[in-house]
């Protein structure tokens, strides 16, 4: 079975009780090792492909099977670790976190990822992956001090950190000058000679001549293809599997999800250092919140032992409210 096998897929989005329908039975497969460009005009569903390819969005119908296994029938958190694990992402507008070194935002997949390995590991694997692209040099630079091809590249080691076996990169040299776009391209090209399956999206004949494969979208309909072209380069054979250079260092499952953890708590430590008046302004606001609910139960308490009192005073523990009862000038009759 080909690696990506996507069977009459539909999207339809409804706005204010007008359904779109965005993609039109979109029958397509493509097979380990490809490159292959989407191509198609603004509006045509390129993204909104992506993002079914990429399981950020589910098909409103159809069948997508990935890898063998069936996407649409799985649960959000199973699509969710399937990401994490198999997909790497890059976008037109970088999407790096600002005010965090180049180094930690290629490590950030990481944080969500339980067998992730020890950061040391992950960190000799991230700086490899920096210098790979050209950016040994920048690990502690901020996002704001890297020109846009640096950015982007940044971006395309963050996407790797995984290993993922598919790459989708949505437009990703639509914000570079033509120079950036051919290094941001060979790069591609190195990685698909290597064995990762690339998607790549582009609205510009040019880039999408770097792939091995065109595949035509107009309306969200999938246009039929031409023969086959030669590959942009030595593609591993489809379902070969992709090299995996780095252990995972999965090992125990309880070690995992502890180092995840830890992981994770790195990270929220970084955050909350990094951006200290948000944190403070957020922790004032969650101090006055509790101290609001502290004061309404305590007001609250003090009036219901008052009334407590009141009724102890008058020599009882029970109230009685009788239905019928008659009363005048605050003193029941009684009714039997
Ligand atoms: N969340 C959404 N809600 C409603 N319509 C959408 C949504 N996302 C995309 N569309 C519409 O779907 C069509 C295709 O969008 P998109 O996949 O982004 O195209 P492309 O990436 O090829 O430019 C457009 O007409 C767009 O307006
Ligand atoms: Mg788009």
């Amino acid at each position: 079975m080909a690696f990506i096998q996507l069977r009459n897929i539909g999207k339809t989005y409804a706005l204010g009780g007008i359904e779109t329908q965005v993609l039109q039975e979109v029958t397509l497969e493509i097979g380990r090792g490809e490159f292959v460009a989407l191509m198609g005009s603004s509006g045509s569903g390129k993204t909104t492909l992506m993002n079914v390819l990429g399981c950020l969005d589910r098909p409103s119908c159809g069948r997508y099977m990935l890898d063998g296994r069936d996407v649409t029938a799985m649960s959000p958190q199973d699509r969710a670790f399937l990401r994490n694990q198999k997909l790497g992402f890059v976008f037109q507008t970088f999407n790096l976190l600002p005010r965090t070194s180049v180094l930690d935002n290629v490590l950030m997949p990481l944080a969500y990822s339980p067998s992730s390995g020890s950061r040391p590991e992950a960190r000799s694997r991230a700086e490899s992956l920096l210098r790979r692209v050209g950016l040994g040099s920048h690990l502690h630079h901020q996002p704001s001090q890297l020109s846009g091809g640096q950015q982007q590249r940044v971006a395309i080691a963050r996407a790797l950190i995984n290993e993922p076996a598919l790459l989708l990169a949505d437009e990703p040299t639509g914000n570079l000058d033509s120079r950036t776009t051919e290094e941001v391209l060979k790069i591609f090209q190195e990685l698909n000679r290597e064995g990762v399956t690339i998607l790549l999206v582009t609205h510009d004949e040019a880039v999408a001549s770097h792939a091995g494969r065109i595949v035509r979208i107009r309306d969200g309909i999938v246009e039929p293809e031409g023969p086959p072209r030669s590959r942009a380069g030595a593609a591993a054979p489809a379902d070969a599997p992709v090299p995996r250079p780095h252990s995972t260092g999965g090992g125990h499952p309880f070690l995992s999800s502890l180092l995840g953890m830890r992981r994770m708590l790195q990270t929220a430590l970084t955050g909350l250092l990094r951006n200290t008046m948000r944190a403070a302004l957020t922790t004032l606001g969650i101090v006055i919140g509790v101290a609001a609910v502290i004061t309404m139960m305590e007001i609250g308490r003090g009036s219901s032992s008052s009334i407590q009192k009141t009724i102890a005073g008058m020599g009882a523990n029970n109230l009685l409210i009788l239905p019928g009862a008659a009363a005048s000038g605050g003193a029941s009759h009684g009714s039997g």
